[in-house]
């Protein structure tokens, strides 16, 4: 294995002092160059690059690829499940965007992929706005540099999701509090206990205007199958929790659920009154969208 100052991002901004956190690092700003990607280990899977890697992205490494490629011998269908888990954002957003709400927050919002969140809230709405917001540090080095080439409407916050007084503010600079706004949490909450996951989800939807919508989706797995999912999972990138379909409905307690409610991720289209049957699958994205009304 060599070292991991071979990967070691070199950048002509050079300006960042060494004692910093990667955090800090990464909030004092965009490198003018786009090219600078604070310290990091290349060598230490990330939740970011492998679920990158799972959707056949580029920005991964050799130890993403492995951690990847043990999830899917666990359970070879997360890589449709995480495409699924895409394309159900993808349809969420657009319903969500044609209810009139022109804001969205796209917390652990991943690498930027094909749509990107403000890209299909924009194709309804070509003011929309949307605050980015993830830790991952090449995930918010790309999204600079997306936002450097020119996507109006579009902030991005380097911070931890879990800590929301930390950084709501800056998700608040390029948005108006008083507007309803989209929440988004995709494939995110799995990663916290569900206490910890409520009242974060509290905290958020008390920051956001009435008529607001929180759209949620999680990873699940069923019998033996799925519980090697999670512990393939949680041996790599970072440990979830296979949370199960009524704890996740659970989540949306205090919001009006909007139909077809919280459903395997190919179930999830709004004007779906019946669900089709699926053939089942030891695991699958489970997902749904709730509205805000006070
Ligand atoms: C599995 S990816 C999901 C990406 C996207 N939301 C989606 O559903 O396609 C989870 C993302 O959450 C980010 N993340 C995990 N924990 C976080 C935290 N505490 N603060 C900020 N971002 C976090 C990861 O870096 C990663 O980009």
């Amino acid at each position: 294995m060599p070292p991991a100052s071979r990967y070691k991002a070199v950048c002509a901004c050079a300006g960042r002092p060494a004692s910093r956190s990667r955090v800090e690092a990464l909030a004092a700003g965009p490198c003018p160059y786009d090219s600078c990607v604070p310290d990091f280990d290349p060598r230490t899977p990330s939740i970011a690059r492998v679920y990158d890697y799972l959707l056949g992205g580029k920005d991964n490494f050799v130890a993403d690829r492995e951690a990847g490629d043990r999830v899917v011998a666990a359970f070879p269908a997360v890589v449709e499940a995480a495409r699924e888990n895409r394309q159900f954002l993808a349809r969420a957003v657009t319903w969500v965007a044609n209810q009139g709400v022109g804001q969205f927050i796209d917390l652990g919002c991943g690498m930027p992929t094909a749509p990107n969140t403000h890209e299909t809230a924009q194709a309804v709405n070509r003011g929309a706005r949307v605050a980015y917001v993830d830790n991952d540090e090449v995930v918010v080095s790309h999204l600079r540099a997306m936002g450097a080439k020119g996507s109006p409407g579009v902030t991005v916050v380097v911070g931890d999701v879990g800590n929301p007084d930390a950084i709501l503010g800056d998700v608040f600079a390029g948005l108006d509090p008083a507007a309803p706004t989209c929440l988004m949490m995709g494939l995110l909450l799995h990663f916290y206990e569900p206490g910890t996951a409520v009242s974060l989800l509290a905290r958020y939807c008390a920051a956001l205007a009435p008529g607001s919508y929180v759209l949620i989706s999680m990873a699940h797995g069923n019998g033996a199958e799925g519980e090697r999912w999670f512990s393939a999972y949680s041996a790599g990138p970072a440990p979830a929790r296979n949370y199960s379909v009524a704890e996740i409905a659970a989540l949306f307690d205090g919001t009006e659920l909007v139909p077809p409610g919280v459903v395997d991720a190919r179930q999830w289209h709004p004007s779906w009154s019946e669900l089709p049957a699926l053939p089942f699958r030891t695991g699958q994205a489970i997902c749904g969208v709730g509205r805000i009304s006070s």
